[in-house]
């Protein structure tokens, strides 16, 4: 397998396409913009230059490993793909509309998208190849983190799933494979933790800032919870959150009072500049 095409430019779209080329692959991107094919690559990049830093990869394997990579706003480009990878916003309509374009050009490939809670057996309704197409969940940030959720959906084939939790282990990562429901895994227990942790806040039991570093030295997670809702976006959290209440009913689910706050205040994490904290004031 050689080429890989990701949809989507965001965060989780160039850290795939990052974590690909890392591991060998040529890689196109496609943009919904022109705007964003230019700031595509320079995301790319700029994960690079995070492992060049840390002395993980000299300038000079990042300049040959950049040198494989293609941006384009055409969908076209991403014929002759061995996977091709839907990455666009966490929105039912929004994906389904991209992987029926991407359909089209799929040839012998699999069609993979890295929803983190839409249910894949619904994405795949309105598409023709259902056997060859898949859920492959990765998490943020996507060169660092070392697990990968794979879902399979009704339709699809056990080829294509160990085609792809081939290509998960040659990325380097351990591939899971989950049930396709709601949240998944990871979904399912990081965000009644995230909830759960604003609930707290506004309920005023402890600081944000108390919050997390309880979070941080008394169960040695990397972040606190509320840190973490900033460093994968409020909005998303807020998504995620819904969709798994919508098809849950479960009351857990159902986002606390600040996160709805802050997405309607616009103030959706570090992306933003602020969420439950203020970056801007950092800088
Ligand atoms: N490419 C390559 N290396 C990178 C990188 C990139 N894009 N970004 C960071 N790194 C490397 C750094 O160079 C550094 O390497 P060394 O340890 O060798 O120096 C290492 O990763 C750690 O980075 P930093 O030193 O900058 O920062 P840190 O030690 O504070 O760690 C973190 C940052 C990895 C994000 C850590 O805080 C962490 O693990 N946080 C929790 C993240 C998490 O829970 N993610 C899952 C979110 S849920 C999800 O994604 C699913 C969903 O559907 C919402």
């Amino acid at each position: 397998m050689a080429k890989i095409t990701v949809i989507g430019t965001g965060t989780m779209g160039s850290g795939i396409a990052q974590a690909s080329l890392s591991s060998g692959y040529d890689v196109t991107m496609i943009a919904h913009s022109q705007k964003s094919v230019q700031e595509a690559a320079s995301r790319v990049e700029s994960g690079f230059d995070k492992a060049v830093s840390a002395k993980a990869i000299t300038q000079e394997q990042k300049l040959a490993m950049m040198s494989r990579l293609s941006v384009s706003d055409d969908i076209a480009s991403s014929a002759g793909s061995d996977f091709i990878i839907e990455a666009v916003s966490e929105d039912f309509d929004t994906k389904e509309g991209v992987l029926k374009s991407a359909e089209k050009y799929l040839g012998a490939g699999i069609l993979a998208t890295n929803t983190s809670s839409i249910p894949i057996s619904q994405l795949a309704a309105g598409l023709s190849r259902k056997d060859v197409f898949i859920g492959i969940h990765f998490f943020n940030p996507v060169p660092v983190m070392k697990v990968v959720e794979l879902i399979g959906g009704d339709s699809t084939s056990p080829n294509t799933i160990s085609k792809s939790s081939e290509f998960v282990k040659k990325l380097g990562k351990t591939p899971v494979e989950v049930k396709d429901s709601p949240g998944f895994i990871a979904n399912r227990l990081l965000m009644l933790f995230i909830n759960e942790a604003a609930r707290a806040l506004d309920q005023g039991v402890a600081t944000k800032e108390g919050i997390d570093t309880i979070a941080k030295l008394g169960l040695h997670h990397p972040m606190g919870p509320l840190e973490l809702a900033d460093f994968i976006g409020v909005d998303v959290c807020n998504d995620i959150m819904l969709e798994i209440f919508r098809r849950t009913d479960d009351k857990a689910f159902d986002p606390a009072e600040s996160i709805k706050r802050l997405v309607k205040e616009g103030r959706l994490g570090r992306k933003s500049g602020k969420g439950f904290y203020d970056y801007a004031a950092k800088a």
